[in-house]
């Protein structure tokens, strides 16, 4: 972490009173902290529109896994992609339903690729990519 600097900002009252109560419903201690993770949450969604910057992401799917083929085409993409999969956990939801979380490191395009085809496959039902940072410089 490099040296710690203090800055002020001019705000309108009624944003600020707007913004004290939102950090503090959701657990904030002060204003600080807040800024912070406001300004990183903003750097990494921006950094995610850069094709070629290496991103971290896990991209949660739920299917059936009596769909016909479906567990052997998802087996099948991951293996072809194989390179930017760190990690995979698969849990038997019940008797039909599976949720699987793929832990993804790479290019970002291509890990949206990824995440679109996988999502894409027909007989998933649910799924969402989370889109996060490899930490650096944050
Ligand atoms: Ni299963």
């Amino acid at each position: 972490m490099g040296k710690i600097i203090r800055f002020g900002i001019s705000i309108d009252e009624g944003l600020a009173g707007l913004f004290d109560g939102h950090i503090r419903k959701e657990g904030y201690s002060n204003r600080s902290e807040a800024v912070r993770d406001l300004i990183r949450e903003h750097l990494v969604a921006d950094r995610w529109r850069l094709d070629d910057t290496i991103g971290v992401a896990s991209l949660s799917m739920v299917f059936d896994h009596h769909q016909r083929d479906l567990s052997e085409t998802l087996n099948q993409i991951q293996h072809d992609h194989h390179e930017l999969i760190i990690s995979n956990l698969h849990v038997h939801i019940d008797h039909d339903n599976c949720l699987e979380v793929i832990i993804l490191k790479g290019r970002n395009r291509r890990i949206k690729e990824l995440a679109d085809k996988l999502l894409a496959t027909r007989g998933v039902k649910h799924g969402e990519l989370t889109m996060t940072t490899t930490g650096q410089d944050l």
